[in-house]
């Protein structure tokens, strides 16, 4: 465990919905769980609060999203560490509230300017940073999506670099942060098992599907200028991507773990668009904030490939949206077919699609391996059978943290592992452009369902893993 520093951490956006579900309800977990030094956490946005009432709009969040474990003196004790200045006092402002929470704390403590704010607002944040003089032991974390193509993404990235190093910069993908996305990591490579088996020689195809069942209503101003493509898949489904296609790190180290990431990058070939559907669910253009006639898609599913020699020839499809008929965010792998003419007709092999390999990102990890196997009794009649291995049995729920927390934690600490670098970022939009320029036309979809008709043809003759025909198992209940 890296050592603790004091700090004072510059919450930007502080009233925003990510800082009430959150931001503030994770920093007190840190800080419960031992994980926070002494700190103080200075909350900036453009509503005009004061303290007294940033500390009541904290009070609430944590009732509403915080941890049952933290005790009620903890809370107190965090929520008085807690300050607000409003985003509209300017540089001096800024500059006075965090010199004042750095007296309280005593020495030099580092700093963490967390910038949870709409994309259009962090050139300005950033600027205002340096103008403050908060640049010198600090670090900063950036909320997707940076940029929204690859010249504003280079815009961007140059304006951050005009005031800080690249190495104080931490682009925030909370899906990298999730328990299961560093379990694969561990699946891969600390077992003997399955990496030899991993490439285009034994695995036919990937599938990371991540539907949503919620829909945009309070969030359409901002996802009307976003959509699915840009909302979920350059960031959080290419970067757990990355993590089920890369080569062994030489270390598991952030520099070799992001040399790696970025190695899948560079192979993966720009997006066809022909191999992409957009569909947009019906109703969306009556919420408020949303054009009438608006083209943005609430939902993508697309077929990509990684031309290097593990991965050539093996298509990833990647499939997102809201409103649609389940909840879920499953990576599944399927393996190639055996020989079969050796089993009788009627013996059901293969029947029920390929073996698979199922990681779910829960925060409380599952995985599950399908396979065929003998029905019990006479002849040969096979089943598709599964092997699970939930968290929920281990009795290490409990110890999970939240995908916010761990990487706040990790960006204190300073560790990249889990965050992504300027070139990553570059690279992904410059193999998005061809979609971006000639984006194929929104097809409509029923709200519960599972997308427009076409994605059957994009991965036809495969079929999509989800829905499940057969369920997680469920822990065993307690007596
Ligand atoms: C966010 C997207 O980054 O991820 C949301 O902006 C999406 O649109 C969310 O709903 C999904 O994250 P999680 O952790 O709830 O699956």
């Amino acid at each position: 465990m890296p050592d603790l520093h004091p700090h004072v951490i510059v919450l930007f956006g502080a009233t925003g919905d990510l800082a009430r579900r959150k931001l503030l309800p994770g920093l007190l977990h840190l800080r419960h769980a031992g994980l926070i030094d002494d700190c103080q956490v200075v909350g900036t946005a453009l509503h005009d609060l004061d303290d007294e009432r940033f500390r009541a709009f904290a009070r609430t969040a944590f009732d509403e999203f915080g941890r049952s474990d933290v005790s009620v003196e903890e809370r107190d004790d965090f929520q008085k560490r807690l300050h607000f200045v409003p985003q509209n006092g300017g540089v001096e402002a800024l500059r006075q509230a965090v010199t004042d929470a750095e007296q309280r704390l005593g020495g030099e403590p580092r700093r963490l300017h967390y910038l949870s704010i709409p994309p259009s607002a962090a050139a300005s944040v950033v600027e205002l940073l340096g103008k403050a003089d908060l640049v010198e032991r600090s670090r900063v974390i950036m909320e997707k999506p940076f940029g929204t193509d690859l010249a504003s993404a280079r815009a961007l990235n140059d304006t951050v670099h005009q005031v800080f190093d690249e190495s104080q910069v931490f682009r925030i993908d909370h899906f990298l942060g999730k328990e299961a996305a560093l379990n694969i990591l561990a699946f891969r490579f600390a077992n003997g098992l399955f990496e030899p088996i991993w490439n285009r020689d034994h695995i036919e195809h990937v599938q990371i599907d991540v539907p949503e069942t919620l829909g945009v209503d309070d969030r359409a101003s901002f996802y009307e200028h976003t959509g699915a493509f840009r909302d979920m898949v350059v960031t959080h489904l290419f970067q757990i991507l990355a993590f089920m296609a890369m080569e062994p790190p030489t270390a598991l180290e952030p520099r070799s773990i992001s040399e790696e990431k970025n190695k899948v990058f560079r192979s993966m070939r720009a997006l066809d668009v022909r191999q992409v559907v957009r569909g947009q669910y019906e109703g969306y253009l009556d919420l408020d904030g949303v054009a009438r006639r608006s083209d943005t898609e609430t939902f993508i599913a697309l077929r990509c490939e990684i031309d290097n020699w593990r991965w050539a020839g093996v298509p990833f499809f990647l499939r997102t949206g809201k409103r649609m008929a389940e909840g879920a965010r499953i990576i599944s792998i399927a393996f190639r077919e055996p020989p079969k003419s050796m089993f009788p007709d009627g013996s059901g092999v293969g029947a029920q699609g390929p073996d698979h390999l199922t990681f779910d990102l829960a925060d409380s990890t599952r995985l599950s391996l399908s396979f065929y196997g003998k029905r019990p009794g006479p002849g040969m009649r096979l089943d598709k059978l599964s092997l699970q291995f939930g968290l929920h049995e281990t009795g290490a729920e409990a110890d999970v943290l939240e995908a916010y927390e761990r990487l706040i934690h990790d960006a204190m600490s300073g560790d990249h592992t889990l965050f992504t670098s300027a070139a990553d970022i570059e690279r992904l939009w410059e193999l998005s452009t061809p979609l971006l320029e000639h984006p194929p036309p929104v097809q409509p979809y029923q709200p519960g369902s599972w997308g427009p008709g076409a994605i059957r043809q994009l991965i036809a003759p495969r079929t999509w893993r989800l829905p499940f025909e057969r369920g997680w198992r469920q822990a065993p209940q307690s007596t």
